[in-house]
C-alpha cells in the first residue's frame, strides 16, 4: 500500500495573457476549477498508474471538501481517512497560468488541520504502508510526527520539499528519497548542484524541469534527460514524479528504472490543462519509454 500524507486543495485557475502590474485590472482568457493540492495529486498519479492508494488529509466541511474527497474516491484512493474540519475551510491555490509563467498562492486552510496527534492515532494504518509520501503544503509538526512514526516502523519515505520552506536537515536521515526541483535543492542544502547530489547519494533526486532528473549514485552522477513534449501545463508535475516514484519502489523496480518511469510519467502529465487532468496509466508510461 502506498500512503499519502498531505494536502488536497481546490485549484482555482486563471489563463491570462499577462500578469497585470500593480494596481492595473486586466481581463483575463479563461477561469476553471481543478481538484489539486500537492499531496491529492501525488495519490491520483499513483492511483492512475494501478496502485493501491490511501490517503491521510484534512478537508474543510463545504464544497470544495465534498467535491475534492469524491474526486479521489472515484480515482480509486481509499479516503476513509480524510477528515472534514469544521473549523477551517478547504485549502486553495489561486493559480495563474500565463505565456512561459505559471503563480501560485496556496492557502493552507484545513491542511493545516491535519495535526501530530492525527497521525499518532493512524499509527495503525501508516504500519501497513509500502512507501509513504509526503509534501510541506501541511504543519511541519505533522511532517515530523509522521518522519518519526515511519522511522520506528523502518518505512521508506518519499519526500517532495516543496513548496520550498521550513524543513529540518535532521530529517534527511528519516526519508529515503528527497526529491526537490532546482530552486527547492538550494534552498535546502546552500551549496552547488552537484555538491548537494554528492552528499546524499540514491537518496537526493533533483527534478529539473525541461532538463531532465538528476542523482548520483554512489560513483558517478546520473542524469535522465527529459522527454519532449508538447507541456500545456505543467502544475502538478512533480507531484507525477513522486507519486510515480512511490509507485515504482513499491513494486521493487531499481532506482533507476524508477527514476526513469517517474520522469515518462510526469511527461505525460503536462500535456493536459489541469494538475491531475493529464496524469497516466501505467501503460500509457510504458508506451512512452518504448518510443
Ligand atoms: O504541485 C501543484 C499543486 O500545488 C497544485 O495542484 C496546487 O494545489 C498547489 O498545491
Ligand atoms: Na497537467
Amino acid at each position: 500500500m502506498i500512503t499519502v500524507i498531505g494536502s488536497m486543495n481546490m485549484d482555482l485557475v486563471v489563463d491570462t495573457v499577462r500578469i497585470p502590474e500593480n494596481g492595473e485590472t486586466i481581463l483575463g482568457k479563461d477561469f476553471y476549477t481543478f481538484p489539486g493540492g500537492k499531496g491529492a495529486n501525488q495519490a491520483v498519479a499513483a492511483a492512475r498508474l494501478g496502485g493501491n492508494v490511501h490517503m491521510i488529509a484534512c478537508v474543510g466541511n463545504d464544497v470544495f471538501g465534498t467535491e475534492l474527497t469524491r474526486n479521489l474516491f472515484d480515482e480509486g484512493v481509499n479516503t476513509a481517512n480524510v477528515s472534514f474540519s469544521s473549523e477551517k475551510s478547504t485549502g486553495i491555490a489561486n493559480i495563474i497560468l500565463s505565456e512561459n509563467d505559471n503563480r501560485i498562492i496556496v492557502v493552507p486552510g484545513a491542511n493545516y488541520e491535519l495535526t501530530p496527534q492525527t497521525i499518532e492515532d493512524l499509527r495503525d494504518v501508516i504500519k501497513t504502508s509500502d512507501v509513504v509520501v509526503m509534501q510541506l503544503e501541511i504543519l511541519p509538526d505533522t511532517v515530523k510526527a509522521v518522519l518519526k512514526i515511519c522511522d520506528e516502523l523502518e518505512i521508506p519515505v518519499v519526500m517532495d520539499p516543496a513548496p520550498a520552506q521550513y524543513f529540518e536537515r535532521e530529517m534527511i536521515s528519516s526519508i529515503r528519497y528527497i526529491t526537490p526541483n532546482q530552486y527547492e535543492c538550494e534552498q535546502l542544502f546552500g551549496v552547488e548542484l552537484d555538491e548537494a547530489l554528492e552528499m546524499y547519494p540514491n537518496k537526493l533526486i533533483v527534478t529539473l524541469g525541461k532538463d531532465g532528473v538528476r542523482y548520483f549514485d554512489g560513483e558517478k552522477h546520473i542524469h535522465v534527460e527529459a522527454i519532449q513534449t508538447n507541456a500545456v501545463d505543467t502544475t502538478g508535475a512533480g507531484d507525477t514524479f513522486n507519486g510515480a516514484l512511490a509507485f515504482a519502489i513499491s513494486h521493487q523496480y531499481a532506482l533507476h528504472d524508477a527514476v526513469k518511469f517517474a520522469n515518462a510519467a510526469s511527461s505525460l502529465s503536462v500535456e493536459k490543462l489541469g494538475a491531475q487532468t493529464g496524469m497516466p496509466t501505467k501503460e500509457a508510461v510504458e508506451e512512452r519509454l518504448a518510443r
